[in-house]
C-alpha cells in the first residue's frame, strides 16, 4: 500500500525556500499518528528540511540521484524502483514529499491523505493536480486551527476509482 500525505494551500502550494508554508500543530500530530510504525519515503530536499532527523519510530527512506551518498540513520535509495525494492510487499509506505517525489508517485499511489488548508500562501513548490476522473474523495472532515487566527482546513482522503493492476 502506497499512500501520499501532504498539506496544500488553496492554490496547491506546499513549500517555499525548502520549508513548509505553515505549522498547524494538529496536522503535524495527525501526520505522526498516521505514519508511526510505518515507512516514510521522501526526497533529499525534504530530508534536509526536517528539523529532527530521522523521523522517529518510522523507517525513513531518502531518495537521491547521488550514488556516492549514503545517509546515516536512513535507508538511501537511488531511484523509485530501488526505493520500492527496499520495502517488503506488505509494508505500508507513506510518501511524505516533496514536490518532485509527489509527482513521481501519483501514478502508483493507492491513497492520498490531503490536508486542504483554506489559505493562499506564496510558494515555490506545488502539488500536482488531482484528476477527479481517477480519484474520489472517501472521507472529509473540516476543522479550524485552535488559535486567534483560526485558519480553516479540511482533511480529505482520496482513493483510486479503479485499483491499479
Ligand atoms: N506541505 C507538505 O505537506 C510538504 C511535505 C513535504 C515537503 N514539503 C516541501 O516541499 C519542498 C521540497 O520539495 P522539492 O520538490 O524541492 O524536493 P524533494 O522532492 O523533497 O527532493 C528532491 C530531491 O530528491 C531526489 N530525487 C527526486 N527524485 C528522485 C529519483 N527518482 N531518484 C533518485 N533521487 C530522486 C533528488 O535528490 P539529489 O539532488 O540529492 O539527487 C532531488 O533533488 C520543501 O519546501 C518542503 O518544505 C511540503
Amino acid at each position: 500500500m502506497i499512500s501520499i500525505i501532504v498539506a496544500v494551500s488553496e492554490d496547491w502550494g506546499i513549500g517555499k525556500d525548502n520549508e513548509l508554508l505553515w505549522h498547524i500543530s494538529e496536522d503535524l500530530k495527525r501526520f505522526k499518528r498516521l505514519t508511526i510504525g510505518k515507512t516514510v519515503l521522501m526526497g533529499k530536499r525534504t530530508w534536509e528540511s526536517l528539523p529532527r532527523k530521522p523521523l522517529i519510530g518510522r523507517k525513513n527512506i531518502v531518495l537521491t540521484d547521488d550514488i556516492q551518498e549514503s545517509i546515516e540513520s536512513a535507508v538511501t535509495a537511488y531511484s523509485i524502483e530501488d526505493a520500492l525494492s527496499k520495502c517488503s510487499p506488505d509494508e505500508e509506505v507513506f510518501v511524505i514529499g516533496g514536490g518532485s517525489i509527489y509527482r513521481q508517485f501519483m501514478p502508483i499511489a493507492d491513497q492520498l491523505f490531503i490536508t486542504h488548508v483554506h489559505k493562499k500562501a506564496p510558494a515555490d513548490i506545488y502539488f500536482p493536480e488531482i484528476d477527479l476522473n481517477i480519484w474520489k474523495i472517501t472521507e472529509k472532515e473540516e476543522f479550524k486551527t485552535d488559535d486567534d487566527i483560526g485558519i480553516p482546513y479540511t482533511y480529505a482522503i482520496y482513493e483510486r476509482k479503479t485499483r491499479l493492476g
